[in-house]
């Protein structure tokens, strides 16, 4: 039985953190009787061996509170930046976790969580993972936790951009935080009726968006709303980078890899003030106004909403229940109204992108909502 429990959580930050953690904890000791320690600052603390020990009363009144009482960070066990150098501390961190005499470890984190976790249950280690991510793309989970209180917040702004934006006959562009997945850039557009959505998954053509914004002008709505995800792409661009990928799977030379590594570096990074130039675009394109506003890390701040604490403390309760019954190496994924185990195997690596026929497409498209393709 696992009675040494250590908790982590690693990677941006998102609201439904410490219910998670207060879910897993209080189980854990209620329940089995273990005891609990936290990492600080993801898995930097655990290389750092700097822990908290988390009782009862420090997991008390943490439900409502948004980010991690832990601390998080974006640091990799295998690329570590270490007075000045990057170093592999895996080692370390396999050497931290038995000095702790850890009979298990849950990583709480988005998809790079889940490949590091899954690197060091290779070394051995007992770790169990819980998914959280406001932009929703693990794979293999319905749900992750932070990403309804974000849907929350990038609704609410856009709802408050719609009469702005109708009083003064403007365009509001919106940028929404998804960097390769557009869940939370289309559910939040579904759901504060944009009149345009652009996300990762479907390139877009700027003249298909220009003109979708002067038809409604010319039935009498000279305003549009158009939420952008920050990794949205033009067909233009996304053509270059796929040109760059595919030389790059056929390069064979080392100088030609890295000639398209670094082309699909910079593709990438031009991309990144790519919601200024589609406001600008448009703006010129239709003669009407256009203003942006990035929402940014607001949408990660504040309480969670009330279906991220239900499902961060579901998943919490459940890892708990799994870690007694000895289950490591996988994720504890939501299904339905339950939880069931995925091998880490089969979630590291993969993104959960938007199906192109998902109904929150199909629902965007029957709505009249211009997704930019056509
Ligand atoms: O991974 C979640 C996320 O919120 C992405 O949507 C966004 O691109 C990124 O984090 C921002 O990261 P950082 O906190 O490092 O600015």
């Amino acid at each position: 039985m696992a009675n040494h429990i250590g908790l982590l959580t690693s990677g941006g930050d998102t609201p439904g953190l410490n219910a998670a953690l207060r879910g897993v904890g209080k189980a854990a000791i209620k329940k089995y009787g273990s005891q609990i320690i936290g990492f600080k600052d993801g898995f930097r603390g655990l290389m750092e061996n700097r822990i908290i020990r988390l009782d009862p009363k420090q997991l008390s009144g943490i439900l409502t509170l948004g980010g991690t009482i832990l601390g998080t960070s974006r640091d990799k066990p295998h690329k570590m930046p270490v007075g000045g150098k990057i170093l592999d501390m895996t080692d370390v961190i396999v050497e931290n976790y038995h000095k702790q005499h850890l009979d298990a470890l849950v990583c709480l984190g988005g998809g790079g969580t889940q490949k590091n976790a899954y690197e060091l249950v290779k070394k051995g280690l007992n770790i169990i993972t819980l998914p959280k991510t406001i932009d929703n793309d693990v794979a293999y989970t319905d749900m992750t936790f932070g990403f309804d209180t974000a849907l929350g917040i990038a609704v609410d702004a856009i709802d408050r951009l719609h009469s702005t934006a109708h009083s003064h006959h403007r365009i509001i562009v919106v940028e929404i935080m998804g960097n390769k997945a557009g869940w939370l850039a289309l559910g939040a557009g579904v759901a504060g009726g944009a009149d345009t959505i652009l996300i990762p998954e479907i390139p877009y053509d700027i003249n298909m968006v220009a003109e979708s914004i002067l038809s409604r002008a010319r039935n009498g709505s000279p305003f549009s709303i158009v939420a952008v995800a920050e990794g949205a792409m033009s067909k233009e661009k996304y053509a270059l980078l796929q040109k760059a990928i595919s030389n790059l799977e056929k390069a064979e030379e080392k100088g030609d890899r890295q000639k398209w590594k670094a082309e699909i570096k910079s593709i990438k990074s031009g991309n990144s003030n790519n919601t200024m130039q589609v406001a600008q675009q448009l703006e010129a394109m239709t003669g009407l106004e256009a203003r942006v506003t990035i929402l940014g890390h607001l949408q990660r701040g504040g309480t969670p909403s009330a279906a991220d604490r239900l499902l961060a403390t579901r998943l919490g309760t459940a890892c708990a229940d799994f870690i007694k019954q000895g289950q490591f190496g996988v994720m504890v994924a939501s299904k339905g109204d339950g939880a069931e185990l995925v091998p880490l195997e089969k979630v590291a690596g993969v993104t959960k992108l938007v199906p192109l026929d998902h109904s929150w497409v199909d629902s965007a498209r029957s709505v009249g909502t211009c997704l930019g393709d056509f």
